[in-house]
């Protein structure tokens, strides 16, 4: 969603804030703008479009030294360039950018008309420029402040004045706002992706405090102007990370990335020696981990997902009872909380709302929540009472790919710890652990399949409609290739479970409806091949991805694409890659945006 970036130091900021929203791109937007001090005045230029746009127009002489930009992702108001931001007051010595929604901004901005503020923009943003200004009395931090007193709702901001040279104030109440300390030099961001090429040292803020900084550094407070002692965090990846290193876009480089990423949140994780597994982050003892009786996972989209499939692991072989459910239902119902249940909450950003939101009601109803979040430092990561990060490093395509396979090899290695402290003997436990150290490999070699799957996605990619059909551990994952397909490539797919299309779907085929089937060698293959034959016996396409040497699977299906042996619960890895890649092939043929689909963002910041 929007992104923010602001500098302050010796460079050019034009340069620098441009350059910091193209980072912010992955994150999702409509329009953007920025805003540099010059001349004793304020210099900004904002439109629709792309950020090479907006580069486009940005005029050589817009030059100086402290600035600030935005990505719009719009809510209030149309997506136009007036609603796009910096926002200013109404003599233009106030530029303001800002993420997340003004609630009150109605009665804020009834009060500013009876003023005499004349508005220029839809958004509800604008109140806040002229609520500073407002407030103005030649101090811009005690002014943010008073301004911010009077607003209910969720932010993050930046805000310069004209008057104030070399100091940009930020706040934070919902939306995440970092600071970055350099050499004489500061910067303010959404996102650390914005300033990584700069420094490497950040500082994470909470909700309530205010920034002020300068290029010599930075002073927290809080709302009542109490001071605030920060540390300063060092991010330990490098650029590299955020770039496309030679593949095509960020989603093909992340899906490729998998062997490694899943081997890096496995890495440690393992105790080989008692076959079992190990998570530090979590917080609790042995007797804890013991007493828990039920766990609830709750997330979003693909987070839901990896949700889904650990709670199945966690009741197959743990056998504790355990579902995974929907954060923006959760957040609204009132749900029983258990002191004997362990929460989770799954999110790749750490900041979508809805997970936040119901991590915050869980928590307020006294539940242990724990966190397994890829972005370090994100809010669900602060606030959570524990967990475990999955480090498979940024992931900037709007599609989640290598986050979902390090949230379920997470959910591997709990499963396998609340295993053996049940019933998993130590040589099943060795079984497990043998068969998830092979996941990275034959990820790997899953991956040798694209040419073949993109010859399938090449063939197929023009049809209206798909089923993903799977049963147990392939349901979800029949679920997520449904997703991938329709947030990429714009196709209406539907993941259901296989034994669930003879109660309805089955009405949707004909000769044009591709059916993909999930059929590894599992426990429910045989039902599954049933399924196949019922969508055989009414001429439906099928493309079905099986086990390596599955002669009969081939002998049904009208396209295969075969996936390496292994133990049959790890077939979740390698089911889900293909079909990453299948959805990815489709997009590029269709010729869609890849990294960045329409309407979508990737860190969705508001309900
Ligand atoms: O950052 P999160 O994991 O909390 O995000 C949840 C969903 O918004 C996210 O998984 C979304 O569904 C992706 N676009 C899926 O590819």
């Amino acid at each position: 969603m929007c992104g923010i970036v602001g500098y302050c130091g010796p460079k050019k900021a034009t340069g620098i804030l441009l350059d910091g929203l193209k980072r912010l791109e992955y994150r999702g937007y409509d329009s953007a703008g920025i805003v540099v001090q010059k001349d004793g005045g304020l210099d900004g230029v904002k439109r629709t479009g792309k950020i090479n746009d907006l580069r486009a127009i940005v005029p050589e002489a817009m030059t100086g030294n402290c600035g600030i930009g935005h990505t719009r992702w719009a809510t209030h108001g149309g997506v136009t360039d007036l609603n796009a931001h910096p926002h200013f007051d109404s003599a233009n010595r106030i530029a303001v950018v800002h993420n997340g929604i003004i609630e009150n901004y109605t009665q804020l901005k009834a009060h500013l008309n009876a003023e005499g503020v004349v508005f220029r923009s839809e958004t509800d943003s604008e109140v806040l420029p002229h609520l500073i200004a407002m407030y103005y009395e030649g101090d811009l931090e005690k002014a943010v402040r008073s301004a911010l007193r009077r607003v209910k709702g969720t932010y993050g901001i930046a805000v310069i004045h004209a008057d104030e040279p070399m100091r940009i104030v930020g706040a934070r109440n919902g939306s995440p706002l970092v600071v970055g300390v350099g050499e004489n030099e500061m910067l303010i961001a959404s996102d650390v992706t914005a300033m990584i090429a700069h420094t490497k040292q950040v500082v994470y803020m909470e909700d309530g405090e205010i920034v002020s900084i300068t290029p010599d550094g930075f002073t927290m407070t809080d709302i009542e102007d109490k001071k605030v002692n920060k540390q300063v965090d060092e991010i330990t990846w490098d650029l590299g990370s955020i770039e496309k290193e030679g593949f095509a876009c960020f989603m093909e480089k992340e899906i490729f990335e998998q062997p490694e990423t899943i081997a890096q949140t496995l890495s440690g994780r393992i105790d080989a020696e008692y076959a079992t597994g190990k998570l530090g982050g979590l917080n609790m003892s042995s007797r804890e981990l013991l007493g828990v009786k039920r766990v609830k996972i709750v997330a979003a989209g693909t987070s839901w997902h990896a949700g889904l499939i650990g709670a199945h692991l966690i009741e197959s072989i743990a056998r504790i009872p355990a579902n995974a459910e929907f954060s923006s239902e959760l957040r609204y119902r009132n749900c029983v909380v258990e002191s004997d249940t362990l929460y989770f909450a799954v999110t790749q950003s750490g900041e979508t709302a809805d997970t936040l939101y119901a991590m915050r009601e869980l928590k307020r109803k006294g539940a242990r929540v724990l966190g397994i979040c890829n972005v370090v430092g994100s809010t669900i990561a602060r606030e959570s009472d524990g967990g475990a990060y999955t480090h498979a490093g940024p992931e900037i395509a709007v599609a989640s790919t290598k986050a979902f396979t390090s949230q379920i090899a997470v959910f591997y290695t709990f499963a396998l710890l609340m295993a053996r402290m049940r019933d998993m003997s130590i040589s099943s436990g060795f079984r497990y652990v043998k068969a998830l150290q092979s996941v990275p490999e034959k990820v790997r070699e899953t991956l040798t399949r694209r040419d073949e799957i993109q010859r399938i996605a090449k063939k197929y990619c023009h049809a209206r409609d798909f089923l993903f059909l799977g049963r147990g551990l392939m349901y979800p994952v029949a679920l997520e290739g449904a997703l991938k397909l329709k947030e990429i490539s714009y196709i209406h797919a539907e993941g259901y479970s296989a034994g669930e299309i003879k109660h309805g779907p089955i009405a949707l085929i004909n000769e044009e409806t591709p059916s993909i089937f999930l059929v590894p060698a599992d426990e429910l293959r045989e039902k599954v091949l049933s399924n196949m034959k019922e969508i055989k016996a009414r001429n439906g396409p099928i493309i079905a991805f099986c086990t390596e040497g599955d002669e009969e699977v081939a002998s049904i299906a009208d396209e295969v694409v075969t996936i390496p042996r292994i133990d049959e619960l790890f077939y979740p890895f390698l089911a889900t890659v293909p079909l990453q890649l299948f959805a990815y092939f489709c997009a590029l043929e269709l010729g869609r945006d890849v990294d960045q689909p329409r309407n979508l963002a990737k860190s969705v910041t508001v309900e």
